[in-house]
């Protein structure tokens, strides 16, 4: 008996023991700290590069390459905080390039590889909550051994097994991507990079401006089933609707109209899939991963349909490559609990919070004081705890002001965030008022959905309202996120419309903050009004 009770202990993974590391763009490490809290340290954040690389082997690949002393320093922090003896790392790179520069710093592990769309997969299912559901993972493609890439795949969960489907020889991530080559507005954007991976939202916010054109449909769609296997797609594509696309070649309506009718064919061969998959009696819960499932506008639709359905959907708030760190530590160690996405790096200058209070003579700032400066027009950083992880600003580290503020949007853009004109900014409200504001509310804790403004309140939300009449919403409960919940309780009490507007707090370019000398740049360097860090008050220094 006890032979075989020992048997079972040795066999059962010690989580303590295992760092996850995703190398690639996006890359990020997952471990227990001495807290026992699941961490999710997003590099970018660490090194302050979008999307920045772990792996030397991306160092040629402008805006995302990094140094060996920022690897190592990554290395150092994640060894000083673990919680175990590390015996295993799991990695995304089964060749290991990187193995020599790891090992400086845990020399006895090993390595084991994690398939891409498999980690995808347990980012959602294992924090979802659901005893069953349909999956789809669906991106820009990723490895599942090195060799095999797989850009968009269909999962049962069932018996808390994870099962392969389907794999489907196309990605839905890359043409969405890729038309902005040849769109001004987004290339000639005050912050556009040269990579790829900051084109997918700009077309989103800028298809709410076009029209679906119906002749454009059949070579919109074999442009996306060819983007694979033709290198010239995108002109292919261009010849068969009139139009020269090449880098920066159109602009206006056409090209509002190419990114709506691409949105709408994107939309269409995921419901395809979906659709498929419940028809031949698969679980009407669905769980979407991957980068395609930040598409808000998508994920509106399929929620809608399935409610109607009676079934659910959901969608990690790390659903892109930066929750695969978390994936594949989810996947090994068979942890499974909804999780809140505050799980990423505390303060990192915490220990100079009392030096910059007195430099700054920062005074207590209570809820109702900052719901005051919030009604006088103010604009400020919001800078406490752990981070949020992935792409969405959600409370931790966000910049919020008054959305009923006529002339907000502009008046953001042009003192703190510099965005492009067509980008949306989103609101927050109470989960139990936004029926009042918002038709077809889901509970959005991590903004994955753009619910449509009430036609009443679009002209008195007009820097929440999109140009098509959704809203990015993030939807807040008590035990989600206090703050907001009582800034919003408290504008409700003063008879105000309980909603605020939230973007991320970043330094221009850069990615979410997470230092208070980062936030007080912007506060200097800006014309941001106040920064609040953890129930203070930080004003300009003159
Ligand atoms: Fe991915």
């Amino acid at each position: 008996m006890l032979n075989i009770c020992m048997s079972k202990i040795k066999q059962e993974v010690d989580p303590t023991s295992i760092l996850s590391l995703y190398l690639s763009h996006d890359a990020a490490a997952t471990y227990i700290d001495k807290n026992d809290k699941i961490k999710v340290l997003e590099y970018e954040r660490f090194v302050k590069q979008r999307y920045g690389a772990f792996t030397h082997t991306m160092s040629n690949r402008e805006g995302l390459g990094t140094t060996d002393d920022q690897r190592r320093d990554f290395l150092q922090y994640i060894k000083d905080n673990v919680k175990g003896d590390i015996k295993t790392i799991l990695t995304n790179d089964t060749n290991l390039h990187d193995g020599p520069i790891i090992k400086e710093y845990f020399p006895n592990v090993k390595f084991k590889s994690v398939s891409h769309h498999d980690a995808h997969a347990a980012s959602g299912i294992y924090t979802s909550g659901l005893e069953d559901a349909t999956l789809l993972s669906f991106d820009g493609g990723g490895y599942d051994d090195g060799s095999n890439v797989c850009f968009t795949r269909t999962y049962l969960y069932r018996d808390n097994k994870i099962q392969r489907l389907n794999d489907y020889g196309y990605s839905l991530g890359i043409p969405y991507g890729h038309l902005a080559k040849c769109i001004k507005e987004i290339k000639a954007g005050p912050d556009c990079d040269n990579h790829s991976l900051v084109y997918s939202g700009k077309i989103m916010g800028l298809c709410g401006y076009g029209n679906i054109r119906e002749e454009w449909i059949q070579p919109m769609v074999n442009y996306y089933e060819n983007s694979q296997t033709q290198g010239n797609s995108l002109s292919i594509l261009g010849k068969e609707i009139n139009l020269t696309l090449e880098l920066n070649s159109i602009e206006g309506q056409d090209a509002y109209d190419l990114a709506a009718t691409s949105q709408h064919v994107f939309e269409q061969s995921a419901f395809v899939i979906i659709n498929d998959l419940i028809k031949s009696g698969l679980p009407l819960n669905v769980v979407l991963v991957g980068g395609c499932a930040l598409n808000v506008l998508f994920n509106q639709r399929m929620a809608r349909t399935l409610k109607e359905a009676g079934g659910t959907l959901f969608v990690p708030p790390y659903p892109n490559d930066c929750g695969l760190a978390l994936g594949q530590f989810l996947l090994y160690t068979k942890i499974k609990k909804k999780l809140s996405p505050y799980m990423g790096f505390d303060i990192l200058d915490r220990d100079k919070f009392n030096d910059y209070k007195k430099e700054y003579k920062a005074i207590k700032c209570s809820v109702s004081k900052l719901v005051d400066h919030i009604k006088d027009g103010k604009i400020i950083g919001v800078l406490q705890g752990e981070s949020e992880i992935g792409p969405r600003a959600l409370g931790n580290r966000s910049i919020i002001c008054d959305p009923s503020i006529k002339d907000m949007k502009d008046i953001l853009n042009s003192k703190v965030k510099f965005r492009e004109w067509y980008r949306p900014f989103a609101p927050v409200c109470r989960l139990e008022d936004s029926d009042i504001y918002f038709d077809d509310v889901f509970e959005s804790d991590f903004m994955s959905y753009a619910p449509e403004v009430k036609e009443k309140y679009r002209d008195v939300l007009p820097s929440i309202t999109h140009i098509d009449g959704t809203a990015r919403l993030q939807t807040v409960s008590k035990d989600g996120h206090k703050l907001f919940y009582n800034i919003l309780k408290e504008l409700k009490e003063r008879n105000e419309i309980p909603v605020i507007l939230n973007t991320s707090f970043n330094i221009k370019g850069a990615p979410i903050l997470t230092t208070i000398e980062d936030a007080l740049y912007v506060l200097d360097n800006t014309e941001m009004d106040y920064v609040y860090v953890e129930g203070f008050i930080f004003k300009k220094k003159s």
